[in-house]
């Protein structure tokens, strides 16, 4: 089953200077993220706007069906970050539940959960 990293492109960081800046912060940690992703299997990307978590972006969510929803927040837009989301996808996507042991989980992701969202029961879904 696919784990699918969901990106707010328009996420824009306090310090952001728009003149200097062409691309928001969301922007450049979508493609980051996106280049990161090529070639691992069960992982995807999808960018959206606006996750409605705009204070404490960058944000990200991942998700698969029948499994646990995490939204991640407070990222910057760096190399170490976009991979260590992607290996905690990766790993999302390994584990039966969506629920990666806190031993496995990627340095550059810690201290960034923001939610997580139990998926819908099958009569629901
Ligand atoms: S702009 Fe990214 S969460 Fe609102």
């Amino acid at each position: 089953m696919t784990t699918v990293i969901t990106i707010c492109d328009t996420c824009k960081a306090e310090s952001r200077d728009a003149e200097k800046q062409e691309k928001t912060d969301g922007e450049v940690l979508a493609a980051l993220i996106e280049a990161a992703a090529k070639g691992v299997q069960g992982v995807t990307t999808r960018r959206h706007a606006c996750l409605m978590g705009c204070s404490h972006g960058c944000n990200i969510a991942i998700q698969a069906q029948g499994k646990l929803t995490y939204v991640l927040g407070r990222f910057t837009p760096d190399q170490a970050q976009a991979e260590g989301i992607v290996e905690y996808a990766r790993l999302h996507g390994e584990s039966s539940k969506g629920q990666v042991p806190f031993r496995l989980w990627p340095k550059a992701i810690k201290g960034h959960f923001v939610s997580r969202i139990p998926d819908l029961p099958a009569s629901e879904a």
